[in-house]
C-alpha cells in the first residue's frame, strides 16, 4: 500500500465519521487528516474509537475561510481530498438558505482553489473526490430511477447548493484539468446520525413518548442505504473510480415515509416491551415541508457493474441494528439533544 496523506472534510459528521473510521482502520499507511468546523452537526464523540490512532489527525477549520484553506494546502502535501463537509439538512436550508450557499458552494470552491494551487504542476495521481446527493436530480414520479445522466433539477435550497457545488467540481475538472470525481448517494441511515433527520428523530421521539411529526400524508418515498455501505462505496470509488466520472450510490430500497415509520414503531414496541400498536398512536400528521420532493430512487448499476460494489445489509436488519445502537447509546443522544437542539426543535415543529 502506497503512503498517502488524505484530507477528509466533514469527518466529525454522520457519514464523514464512518468514512474516517473505515479509512483509519483499513489503511494504516494512510495519514488521515479530518478537517471539520464542528458545527452543531459535527461531534468528535463520533470518533472516540479512532482518535488515538497514529495515522489520524484532527484539524478544526472552516472551509468558508479561503485563506485558511489555501494555507493548509500549501503547508501539507495532500495526495487526495474526500469532501463531505456541508450543511446537510433540508429543513434548515428552508429556514436559512444563505448558510448553505456559504458552506456548500463557497466552501467547495475554496477547497477546489486550494487543491488547484497546491497541485498545479503535479496533479498526476492526485484526486478531489466530492460527495454529493441524489437530491440534485429533483423528484421522480411513480416510475423511473435516477441515473448518472439524469438532468439536474434541485428544488430545496439544500439541493440547489449541492447541485451548484457538483457543477463547480466538474467545471474545475473540465476547465483546469483538476483530477476530480463525484458520487451522488441516496438517503443514509445508521449510527451517529444527528436526530434532526427522520430515522434518529423518530427513534428518539418514540423512546420519549413524543409526537411523531409526519410531513403531509407521509406518502413521500426515499431510497434508504446503510451508512457503512455508503462508506464502503466511497472506499471503492476512491480507489477504483475513474477521474472525471460520476457514480450513483443507492440501496434499491424504497419506502414511503409512513410505511417506514410504522415499521420503526413496531420494532420499537417490541424492543421497549410495549404492547403492539402503542407507538403508532404517536403519529401526528403536520404541515408538509415546502417544496417537498415526492420520490427519490437511485440506479446504481454503473457502480455495481464497473466497480463491483453491492450493499451488504438488508434494510430490516440495518434498521434493527440502528435502533439498537440509539437505545444503547443514550449518553451520545443526550449529548447531542441537550443545549441548542431544544430551541431548534421548538422552532421547527411548534409552528406546524
Ligand atoms: P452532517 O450534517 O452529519 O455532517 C456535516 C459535517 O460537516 C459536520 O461535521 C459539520 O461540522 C461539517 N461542516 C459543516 N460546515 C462546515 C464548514 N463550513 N467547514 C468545515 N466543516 C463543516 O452531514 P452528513 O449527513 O454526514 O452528510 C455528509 C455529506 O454527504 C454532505 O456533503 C451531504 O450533502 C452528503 N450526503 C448526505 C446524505 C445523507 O443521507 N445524510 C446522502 C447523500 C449525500
Ligand atoms: O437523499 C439524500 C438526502 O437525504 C441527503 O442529501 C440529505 O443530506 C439528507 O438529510 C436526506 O434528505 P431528506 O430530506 O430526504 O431526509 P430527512 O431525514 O430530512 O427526511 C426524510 C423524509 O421524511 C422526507 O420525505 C421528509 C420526511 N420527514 C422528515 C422529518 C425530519 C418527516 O415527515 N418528518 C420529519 O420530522
Amino acid at each position: 500500500m502506497m503512503k498517502k496523506t488524505l484530507l477528509i472534510t466533514g469527518g466529525a459528521g454522520f457519514i464523514g465519521s464512518h468514512v474516517v473510521r473505515l479509512f483509519v482502520n483499513k489503511y494504516p499507511d494512510y495519514h488521515i487528516v479530518n478537517l471539520d468546523k464542528l458545527t452543531y452537526a459535527g461531534n468528535l464523540a463520533n470518533l472516540k474509537d479512532v482518535e488515538d490512532k497514529p495515522n489520524y489527525e484532527f484539524v478544526k477549520a472552516d472551509i468558508v475561510d479561503s485563506e485558511a484553506m489555501l494555507n493548509l494546502f500549501q503547508q501539507r502535501q495532500f495526495d487526495a481530498v474526500i469532501h463531505l463537509a456541508a450543511e446537510s439538512h433540508v429543513d434548515r436550508s428552508i429556514s436559512n438558505p444563505t448558510e448553505f450557499v456559504f458552506a456548500n458552494v463557497i466552501g467547495t470552491v475554496n477547497l477546489l482553489n486550494a487543491a488547484r494551487a497546491a497541485w498545479k504542476d503535479h496533479s498526476e495521481g492526485k484526486l478531489f473526490y466530492h460527495i454529493s446527493t441524489d437530491e440534485v436530480y429533483g423528484s421522480l414520479g411513480e416510475e423511473g430511477l435516477f441515473t448518472e445522466t439524469t438532468g439536474y433539477d434541485p428544488h430545496s435550497p439544500y439541493s440547489a447548493s449541492k447541485a451548484s457545488s457538483d457543477h463547480f467540481v466538474r467545471a474545475y475538472h473540465d476547465t483546469f484539468g483538476l483530477p476530480a470525481l463525484v458520487s451522488n448517494c441516496s438517503n443514509n441511515y445508521g449510527s451517529f446520525q444527528f436526530p434532526e433527520k427522520l430515522i434518529p428523530l423518530f427513534i428518539n421521539n418514540i423512546r420519549n413518548n413524543k409526537a411523531l411529526p409526519v410531513y403531509g400524508k407521509g406518502e413521500n418515498i426515499r431510497d434508504w442505504l446503510w451508512v457503512e455501505d455508503h462508506a464502503r462505496a466511497i472506499d471503492v470509488i476512491f480507489h477504483q473510480g475513474k477521474v472525471g466520472e460520476t457514480y450513483n450510490i443507492g440501496g434499491h430500497n424504497e419506502w414511503t415515509n409512513i410505511d417506514l415509520i410504522k415499521l420503526m414503531c413496531a420494532i420499537m414496541d417490541r424492543k421497549l416491551g410495549r404492547e403492539a400498536g402503542t407507538s403508532e398512536k404517536l403519529i401526528s400528521y403536520v404541515k408538509d415541508r415546502a417544496g417537498h420532493d415526492l420520490r427519490y430512487a437511485i440506479d446504481s448499476t454503473k457502480l455495481q457493474k464497473e466497480l463491483g460494489w453491492v450493499p451488504s445489509l438488508q434494510f430490516e436488519e440495518g434498521l434493527e441494528k440502528t435502533i439498537d445502537w440509539y437505545l444503547e447509546n443514550e449518553a451520545w443522544l443526550h449529548g447531542v439533544t441537550s443545549g441548542d437542539y431544544q430551541k431548534y426543535y421548538e422552532e421547527q415543529y411548534q409552528k406546524r
